[in-house]
Formats: C-alpha cells, sequence, structure tokens
C-alpha cells in the first residue's frame, strides 16, 4: 500500500513538472505542415519527446512561447550541439519549437 502511494505521489510529481508545457494538438501539427511541408503529428509528438528528454538538464524548459521563430533560428543549432543531438533530432526539435511558439497559454 505505502508502495503505491510512493508510485503514485511520483507520478504526480512528474505531471506536475512538466504541465507548463502545452499539449500539442491536430491544429497545431496541422499549422506547422503549413510552414514544414509533410509535418505530422507523431513529428510534433517526437520534438517534445527530444525536447523533454535534453533541454531542461542545464537550466530549466525555455518553453516554446518564450521566444519566436528568429530567435529559435538561432538558438537551437546551439542548444542543440550542447545538449548532442543528431542533425534528425535537432530538426525535429527545432520543428517543435516553432510550431508551438506562437500558442498562447
Ligand atoms: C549542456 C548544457 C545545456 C543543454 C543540454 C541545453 N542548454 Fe540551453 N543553455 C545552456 C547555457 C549554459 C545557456 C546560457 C545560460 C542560460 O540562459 O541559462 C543556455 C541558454 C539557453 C537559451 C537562452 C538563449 C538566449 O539567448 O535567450 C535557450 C532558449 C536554450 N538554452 C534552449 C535550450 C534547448 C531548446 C535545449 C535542448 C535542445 C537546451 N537549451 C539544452 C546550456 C544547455
Amino acid at each position: 500500500m505505502k508502495k503505491h502511494l510512493a508510485v503514485a505521489s511520483i507520478l504526480f510529481l512528474s505531471a506536475c513538472a512538466s504541465a507548463k508545457l502545452i499539449a500539442p494538438g491536430q491544429a497545431d501539427a496541422d499549422r506547422g505542415a503549413q510552414k514544414f511541408p509533410g509535418y505530422t503529428m507523431n513529428d510534433l509528438n517526437e520534438g517534445k519527446g527530444i525536447y523533454e528528454a535534453h533541454c531542461n538538464k542545464c537550466h530549466k524548459y525555455k518553453a516554446p512561447q518564450t521566444r519566436d521563430e528568429a530567435k529559435w533560428d538561432k538558438v537551437i543549432p546551439v542548444m542543440a550541439r550542447k545538449a548532442k543531438l543528431d542533425t534528425a533530432q535537432e530538426a525535429l526539435v527545432l520543428k517543435y519549437v516553432v510550431t508551438m511558439s506562437t500558442v498562447k497559454q
């Protein structure tokens, strides 16, 4: 019983930690596809997953909404190198942050 409570509170805490990131929806993927031809919901979720796994190690998440596209175009190549992303991962993260940058909380 205690163990279950512990697991439940860990799940609860991790849900809170990521609650600041907006969950992308199909409308976001569609908007992204206007900028990035062929872009899908799957690409969007993959980009978010990579961002969540690599982009809060040295500092807290810098949420997509905190920068515009021009700024992300400059920052992501620098941070991708710091996070040791390969070029495919870098492209997915860039598309994720640019696509979500215009979504207001
Ligand atoms: C190896 C450490 C490290 C990793 C991993 C890392 N960063 Fe950073 N990042 C830094 C440092 C150091 C700074 C400069 C200090 C600061 O702003 O906290 C910075 C700054 C930033 C800034 C502010 C830059 C500015 O000029 O406004 C953004 C945005 C950012 N990082 C995004 C990301 C994203 C997105 C990722 C994942 C791809 C990432 N970072 C991964 C170390 C890292």
